[in-house]
């Protein structure tokens, strides 16, 4: 793996519930991130994937320390951002920024073009001179594929693709080395999210950058991830280079949501097997005893319920090694193909 530029250690977000108006108690806490780990490499992107609700958007917000995070170490060039504060805080911030889910909300209506993709620059003077900051942002909107004359026009002049395409050039703005996307393409048509990715992709070369890409569907994460780390109710269950995790997966949780991953090609999907599974989420306010995902797992046994699994290589492919050695939190960890060779589903 490249040179660790991002590591996150046992990362925890709870937010109390409190009862009462006049005497405010708490009565117990919404877990949303619950233990996460991972490592982001220099130039690498890690996908993030999960169910509604998972807390993926909690983690991205406390990456950009949007959230303050209940515990847990943000360790950015090995330096845990989360204890820092005042001007050291300010120029780590700079080298992390953020791409929003949805094009249509997180672009001020009223503001130009030029002053959204501009913004950053008002934070950060040092970033750019105030005379050459115009041109900055045209050369910006010419880096994402749009018209650098457009830097007068407001958001609702622009399709959804293209005002993602102003949310990306307002991340690159500061020329940061991590980028955190939430979500950047679920708010768009399909015909355009395979566009987006791509440039995204193009970027990722171009700028050097690592990217913490965030999506609910493992199809779209695949075509740009190195790894990916797959969420189950605030906690990474298996995590794995795309290879491992698409062609091996070893958690019941990932072989679920790769049974649903669209296949365009019939007869590929005639062999597909579905995994459904029984129930609705947990709620983070009442996580499973054991291993959280026990409720709606296929099999889960008595241990399941008492012992919780980590998130390590399990003991029975430690030895032979293989595809199928990567971490699972699962005490029945298996090798199971879900999704046929041939063609995948996705943006391509
Ligand atoms: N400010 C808050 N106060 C209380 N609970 C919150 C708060 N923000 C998020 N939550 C809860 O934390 C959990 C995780 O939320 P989060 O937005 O991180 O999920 P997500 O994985 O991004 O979901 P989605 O795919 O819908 O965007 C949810 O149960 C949510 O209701
Ligand atoms: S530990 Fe048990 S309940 Fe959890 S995923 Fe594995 S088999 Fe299922
Ligand atoms: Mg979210």
């Amino acid at each position: 793996m490249a040179e660790p530029i991002l590591q996150v250690e046992n990362l925890v977000k709870h937010y109390p519930l409190t009862r009462g108006v006049l005497f405010r108690k708490q009565v117990g806490a919404v877990r949303a991130v619950d233990g996460v780990d991972f490592t982001l490499g220099r130039g690498e992107t890690l996908g993030i994937v999960g169910e509604s609700g998972c807390g993926k958007s909690t983690v991205a917000k406390m990456l950009v320390n949007l959230e303050r995070p209940t515990a847990g170490a943000i360790r950015y060039k090995g330096e845990d951002i989360t204890r820092l504060s005042g001007r050291a805080l300010k120029a780590v911030r700079r080298n992390i920024q953020m791409v929003f889910q949805d094009p249509y909300t997180s672009l001020n209506p009223r503001m130009t073009v030029g002053d959204i993709i501009g913004e950053p620059f008002e934070i950060h003077p040092e970033a750019a001179p105030r005379g050459d900051r115009r041109r900055r942002v045209q050369d910006l909107l010419d880096v994402v594929g749009l018209d650098p004359e457009y830097v007068n026009r407001y958001p609702h002049q622009f399709s959804g693709g293209q005002r993602q395409r102003i949310g990306i050039a307002r991340g690159l703005a500061l020329r940061p080395e991590i980028i955190v996307a939430d979500e950047p393409v679920s708010a768009l048509d399909v015909s355009i999210q395979a566009q987006v990715v791509n440039l995204m992709d193009r970027l990722q070369s171009e700028f050097e950058l690592a990217y913490v890409f965030i999506a609910h569907d493992l199809s779209i994460v695949r075509h740009i991830s190195d790894r990916v780390g797959v969420m189950y109710l605030g906690r990474i269950v298996e995590t794995g280079t795309d290879t491992e995790i698409y062609d091996h997966p070893t958690h019941p949780y990932t072989q679920a949501l790769l049974s649903a991953v669209p296949v365009p090609d019939p007869a590929a999907r005639e062999r597909r097997e579905r995994i459904l599974l029984s129930g609705d989420v947990p709620s983070p306010t009442d996580i499973p005893s054991g291993c959280r995902f026990r409720t709606r797992c296929f099999k889960a046994r008595e241990r399941c319920a008492v012992e919780v699994p980590l998130l390590a290589v399990p003991e029975e492919f430690r030895a032979t090694g293989g595809p199928a050695a990567h971490a699972s939190a699962c005490h029945f960890a298996e090798e199971r193909k879900v999704v046929p060779q041939e063609r995948r589903g996705g943006p391509a």
